[in-house]
């Protein structure tokens, strides 16, 4: 009997690549789809640590990840051993860590959240009078920290790609733009960029909020994340001007390196099992 092969495209895989997917998404409706699949392989484009998350919450499928080095620079900036005695010495507090962290990270953590759910779930530990550390993105937690007031110790690393977005950049491209302009974000970009921002949110969530869209129609629409989900974007709302925010004058060409590691040919080898 043939084996049932499912793939599983992130949003900022290249537009071929989402193409060849049975399913695009965020990294919490991947782990979601990637749990209930009924697959005997689930080809991954993504990053590492999805297909690690993928193999954590569906043990029985074979998890394939079409580029092995597709790493992360939230994993790369974290040594293990170090966390561990960093969580030692906050023994009384929960450790909330983002899904972006490797399976060894997530093995020192008691909750698990990805961009969609941490506010709900830090929000209902605090509500328990519980005392949280956050790991390991800076950016996301010094966020929760002003947005909330929490005074939650943070680890320190950051996406290589989100921490590039910045206040210049944004205000120079910014003004170069007539008429109506808003920024959305994801909550990797650094505080400063979150700040000025209309909406932040998930990869999904920026992503309905240009679906429901309805004030200036020629507004300039400014988005602070990698440049993969702007497909996505135009596909749902073709009528409108949306643009990747600047990291510097002319630049608007914030790529992943790891998840533009997924091509053509190494997402088809993976399916067919090579
Ligand atoms: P979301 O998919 O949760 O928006 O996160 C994006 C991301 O950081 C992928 O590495």
């Amino acid at each position: 009997m043939s084996k049932r092969v499912v793939t599983l495209a992130h949003y900022y895989t290249a537009p071929e690549i989402q193409q060849m997917a049975d399913k695009v998404g965020d990294s919490l409706e991947l782990s979601l789809y990637a749990r209930d699949a009924n697959a005997d392989v689930i080809v991954f484009a993504g990053v590492r640590f999805m297909a690690e998350t993928a193999k954590i919450l569906n043990p029985q499928a074979e998890v394939i990840l079409p580029d092995a080095g597709s790493t992360c620079s939230l994993v790369t900036q974290t040594d293990v051993k170090r966390l561990k005695a960093w969580r030692e010495k906050h023994a009384d507090y929960v450790h909330v860590s983002y899904i972006n962290s490797s399976a060894e990270h997530k093995a020192l953590s008691d909750w698990i959240v990805t961009s969609r759910n941490v506010d709900d779930i830090i929000a209902h530990l605090y509500a328990e009078g519980k005392k949280v550390i956050f790991s390991p993105d800076r950016n996301m937690g010094a966020y929760l920290n002003y947005q909330y007031g929490y005074d939650m110790p943070l680890w320190s690393a950051v996406c290589e790609v989100h921490d590039k977005f910045n206040e210049t950049a944004l205000n120079e491209g910014m003004a170069a733009v007539e008429g109506a302009k808003y920024l959305i974000a994801h909550p990797e970009s650094p505080l400063p960029v979150l700040k000025r921002a209309d909406y932040v949110g998930s990869t999904s969530g920026m992503l309905n909020w240009v679906k429901s869209f309805q004030r200036e129609p020629d507004a300039t629409i400014f988005v602070a994340t990698e440049d993969g989900i702007l497909y996505n974007m135009g596909l749902a709302r073709p009528d409108l001007k949306i643009v990747q925010a600047p990291i510097y004058a002319g630049c608007q060409c914030n790529q992943c390196p790891y998840m533009k590691m997924n091509n053509v040919e190494r997402v088809q080898r993976a399916q067919a099992g090579e």
